[in-house]
């Protein structure tokens, strides 16, 4: 493994290995299980692995959020150096001016896909999201981009953006990582005290349980008994510091083009999204319905 905190130092590099197969994993560091597994699955499909760590700052429309979030570079790469392969690893650390040596003037749009969801709630975070990785896109000229399908409204913004720039290269959506009681593993799950962190799995639970009612619950039925069932989650199971869920949403869409259905045959393919606050902290999920 090989870091570089300059565009140029990693394009002399990779310039040594033209002709090689590519795959790129954009993350924001406080790497887990999850991010590990897109690396590792890059290494296995390519000859070079690009990984970006950067906390790309036009992403973020809470300021707080933006501040707090963890940033752990050395642990990062001592993670990255410790995955056992012979092919190459190169990660890039740039600083925000390295990433923006000008103000961002570009904004992204992505019609109804965006209009759902994430979008309304965090205004700009996936044009933001869109800059970054189209300035990576641009950097590294990957074959192939690998994308946690737990941010899945973010997995069909890079999808429709891809179609929008005409860029020759393959999506690689990857399946959650969760931790052994459920909990969708998370950078910002780190920042959940142990007791929020020990209340955080019932989020899942609660999903999965949507899923079993599916079978004979109508869609808005299983809708209303998943956010009721968060929010009076701290009645039921008195929580120590008044720790409470508070869901900020929780949709079922069509997998494809992320707008509610109304009724289960709606669509071949079935998610809920959910984003739920914990301890101040807000914590996205997604499961499969269809
Ligand atoms: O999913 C993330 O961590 C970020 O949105 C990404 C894709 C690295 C862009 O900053």
């Amino acid at each position: 493994m090989q870091s570089f905190n300059t565009i140029a130092s990693l394009r002399e590099e990779l310039a040594k290995h033209k002709g090689q197969s590519l795959g790129l994993v954009p993350t924001m560091g406080a790497l887990h299980e999850g991010h590990l597994s897109l690396i590792i699955r890059s290494v296995a499909e390519n000859d070079v692995t690009v990984v970006s760590i950067f906390v790309n700052p036009i992403q973020f429309n809470n300021q707080e959020d933006l501040q707090k979030y963890p940033r752990t570079v050395d642990d990062d790469l001592k993670k990255i150096s410790e995955i056992k392969t012979d092919k190459t690893i190169l990660v890039l650390v740039p600083s925000v001016e390295e990433m923006y040596p000008e103000p961002v003037k570009e904004t992204y749009h992505f019609g109804a896909i965006e209009e759902v969801m994430e979008g309304p709630r965090r205004p700009g975070h996936f044009s933001g999201v869109a800059v970054v990785v189209r300035r990576l896109f641009d950097i590294v000229e990957p074959q192939r981009a690998y994308f946690g399908e737990k941010d899945f409204q973010q997995v069909a913004i890079i999808r429709n953006l891809l179609e929008q720039i005409k860029y020759p290269i393959e999506m690689v959506p990857c399946p959650i990582v969760r931790a052994d009681d459920g909990l969708a593993l998370s950078s910002r799950n780190m920042r959940l005290s142990p007791a929020a962190r020990a209340m955080a799995p019932a989020i899942y639970d609660t999903l999965q349980h949507a899923v079993e009612m599916s079978e004979y619950e109508d869609v808005e039925d299983v809708v209303e008994w998943v956010l009721g069932t968060l929010a009076s989650y701290h009645e039921v199971n008195p929580q120590p510091d008044g720790l409470k869920f508070e869901p900020e949403y929780f949709e079922i869409v069509n997998d494809t083009t992320l707008q509610p259905i109304e009724s289960w045959d709606d669509a071949k393919g079935v998610v809920g999204c959910i984003a739920v606050w914990l301890d101040g902290v807000r914590l996205i999920d997604v499961v499969r319905f269809r």
